[in-house]
């Protein structure tokens, strides 16, 4: 049996099936590294034109370096909770691509760890306005745009700790949930519009999010997984560009989990 039919590791480079965003443009939030950079480049290979928002303008850099296709990449300098920033950046993404097809609301922190009674308001406040409002910002900024061409595709990259709610990360959970809801309110109000809105929830995967693991916080993570493994970045990026594409035409409210089998709701 070749390599690539022996299932359960993650693909690698092995199997990439071909998904059709040419002539798409996309704008991915917090797109310099981890699971936003495997999504912009999953993107690029698909056809797609790509824009990276990010906060730090050398790590957006450092991501254009790793992609390496500047005639279909724009990166910008946008903070997700900055209303007027996303406002000129969906402007400066028009102006370069001159529409606005795919919006993937991946930019995300965690936050500290605490219990409900130590969690600090100040940061219960800053997790929700980064993972949830700022998703609702950069999706009232672009439904305009879409609505207006008939034809658009939202991605909110959500957690499984949104439906499992997981200890001494409260807010994270509640603003991850939020997603959730505000995916299934949004796809409502546009049903009729060619805009489909979709959640995806992953389980934990090796990226920048979690900071250093310890081997005890890495083997607590895995303990939740049946499949007993992290999740691919690639293999993430490969349910986005599916759900960004047109074939992606009777799914919308929903949410897909990508968990080796953590989530069984
Ligand atoms: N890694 C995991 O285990 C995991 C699991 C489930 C869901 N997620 C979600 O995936 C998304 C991407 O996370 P990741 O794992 O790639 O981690 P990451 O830390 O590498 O990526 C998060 C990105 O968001 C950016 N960001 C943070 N605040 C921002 C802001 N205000 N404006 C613009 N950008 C901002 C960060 O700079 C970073 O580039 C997050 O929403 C995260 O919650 C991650």
């Amino acid at each position: 049996m070749p390599d690539s039919m022996s299932g359960g590791g993650p693909i690698g480079d092995r199997q990439i099936n071909s998904i059709n965003l040419r002539g798409r443009v996309a704008i991915v939030t917090g797109g310099s590294a981890g699971i936003g950079l495997a999504v912009a480049k999953r993107f690029l290979a698909s056809g797609a034109q790509v824009a990276i928002w990010g906060r730090n303008a050398e790590r957006l850099k450092s991501a254009e370096a790793i992609l390496a296709d500047s005639s279909r990449i724009h990166t910008s300098v946008v903070d997700v909770i900055d209303e007027a920033a996303i406002q000129g950046g969906i402007e400066s993404v028009i102006a370069r691509f001159g529409r606005l097809d795919i919006l993937v609301n991946n930019a995300g922190i965690l936050g500290p760890r605490h219990p409900v009674w130590e969690y600090p308001a100040k940061a219960w406040r800053e997790v929700l306005e980064i993972n949830l409002t700022g998703a609702f910002l950069c999706s009232k900024a672009a439904a305009p745009h879409m609505r207006r061409q008939k034809y658009g595709r939202v991605v909110n990259i959500g957690s499984a700790s949104g439906k499992d709610g997981n200890p001494y990360v409260s807010a994270y959970s509640a603003a991850k949930a939020g997603l959730i809801a505000l995916t299934k309110a949004l796809a409502k109000e546009t049903a009729t519009d060619g805009v489909l809105v979709n959640c995806v929830t992953p389980s934990a995967s090796e990226t920048e999010i979690f900071g250093e693991l310890t081997d005890l916080r890495r083997s607590e993570l895995l303990s939740r997984v049946p499949m007993k493994r992290f999740v691919d970045v690639g293999e993430i990026a490969a349910l986005v560009a599916w759900l960004s594409s047109e074939e992606c035409s009777f799914s919308t409210g929903a949410t897909f989990d990508i968990t080796g089998g953590r989530t069984t709701f």
